[in-house]
């Protein structure tokens, strides 16, 4: 067992911050939302309970946990204008970038009634916030495939209204299937938070200006969606998609390993696991599942990503490196599974790590010690010197 308060990580004198969120022994694999294993979360809870955890710092009491629900239920429309915004979109506008635009434009419709000093109306704004990016990626969708918008429907559970406003058509409702409602609601967990990663390390700096809270949370879906981070998962499945055939594993696996070749394996390597990532255990399980589910034990993409795995976890540069599989690994191949395009998988990934970025920012705006993020550089640049007019120089 560790003692978290005594576990000195070795780089207190660079940590950007003090958090009592999330915790990760990346030579251990071990992840803990609020002290719980992401291994007991994933199995036993839900989504919105994992949010509340996140929030607040306790599992909430049954009580606690059915007004919360409630209240987020009662969050989850838009302004109808944003549908003017989502318009302005060309159809194959790329959802990150509607994403991270119509996030940052809820704060046109809030900005002026936000006290963030006043935990109350952070409170409004962490469930604003949580309610809402459901409602704008399947917007989003919609507007990219041409179908009218989807409102949310108070009766269903959080990731099966997801599914719906993402699914369903005038034309015939959507069947919402338990299994791809369980694997979506576990993905979402899987998601919620990671210490300082980038994007949460962005909407930090980003909040610490005492900004509001949207704009904060666009800033994070900016930056989550690069290929190094939260792009991954898209990168996953066009990797998987070039390699093509198990026959062709071997070579791009010493394509990855050619450093003058700027081919990288997608979905393994990490900043701070040095093991597995426990929620890449969790993912490639359900991943197994949910194909079988849906007659897909067989699916190509699956055996190839099976197959790069067991190569690259035994050659030594991956092993010397101590590279394995990210959470960004499979996740995809269940996206896909669910019938959610490549292009929409960061999508997801900003969803699921929205209660982090939320709870992250409220941790940082309630601390009275608080101030504006200030990153220092070491200067390389040329020494002092005096200004040449043009004719002379
Ligand atoms: C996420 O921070 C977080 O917590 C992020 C995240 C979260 O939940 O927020 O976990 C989500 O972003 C997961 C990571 C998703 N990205 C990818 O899967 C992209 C592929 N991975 C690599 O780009 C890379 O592993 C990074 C970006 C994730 C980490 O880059 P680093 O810090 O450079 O990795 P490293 O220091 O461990 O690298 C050590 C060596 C280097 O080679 P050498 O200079 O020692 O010879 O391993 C090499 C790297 O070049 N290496 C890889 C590799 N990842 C690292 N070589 C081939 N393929 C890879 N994927």
């Amino acid at each position: 067992e560790f003692d978290a308060f005594t576990y000195d990580p070795g780089f207190t004198s660079t940590a950007s911050c003090r958090s009592d969120i999330t915790f990760i022994d990346g030579d251990q694999g071990t992840l803990l939302y609020r002290g719980y294993p992401i291994e007991q979360l994933a199995e036993h809870s839900n989504f919105l309970e994992v949010s509340y955890l996140l929030l607040y710092g306790n599992l909430p009491q049954k009580a606690e946990l059915e007004n919360f629900t409630d209240s987020i239920t009662r969050h989850t429309m838009v302004n109808e204008s944003l549908k003017n915004f989502f318009n302005g979109f060309h159809y194959n506008a790329h959802p990150m970038a509607m994403l991270t635009a119509v996030v940052g434009s809820l704060s046109a419709f809030y900005h002026d009634s936000i006290d963030i000093n006043d935990p109350a109306s952070r409170d409004l704004c962490a469930q604003r916030i949580i309610a809402k990016m459901p409602t704008i990626a399947g917007a989003a969708f919609k507007h990219f495939v041409g179908e009218p918008f989807v409102y949310p429907k108070n009766h269903l559970s959080y990731s099966a209204n997801l599914l719906n406003m993402l699914f369903s058509r005038p034309s015939e409702e959507y069947k919402i299937s338990p299994v791809a409602e369980k694997a979506l609601d576990q993905l979402l967990i899987l998601h919620a938070d990671h210490e300082q990663n980038a994007s949460t390390s962005t909407v930090r700096l980003a909040g610490s200006t005492g900004t509001n809270p949207f704009a904060a949370m666009s800033a994070g879906c900016a930056a989550l969606w690069g290929p190094a981070h939260g792009g991954a998962n898209e990168a996953v499945l066009r990797m998987l998609e070039e390699i093509g055939d198990v026959r062709n594993v071997a070579k791009f696996i010493e394509k990855a390993k050619d450093k003058d070749d700027p081919f990288r394996l997608m979905g393994f390597g990490h900043r701070v696991y040095k093991n597995y990532d426990p929620r890449a255990t969790i993912i490639r399980d359900t991943c197994h599942e949910v194909l079988q589910e849906m007659g897909m034990e067989n699916d190509p993409q699956l055996e190839l990503a099976v197959k790069l795995e067991e190569i690259a976890l035994k050659d030594d540069y991956f092993v010397e490196r101590k590279l394995y599989p990210n959470v960004d690994f499979y996740s995809g191949l269940i996206y896909r599974a669910l019938g959610i395009p490549m292009s929409f998988f960061t999508v997801l990934f900003a969803l699921g790590r929205t209660p982090g970025w939320v709870a992250q920012w409220m941790e940082m705006v309630a601390d009275p010690e608080q101030r504006i993020g200030r990153p220092r550089q070491i200067y390389t640049g040329a020494a002092k010197r005096d200004y040449v007019p043009v004719d002379k120089r």
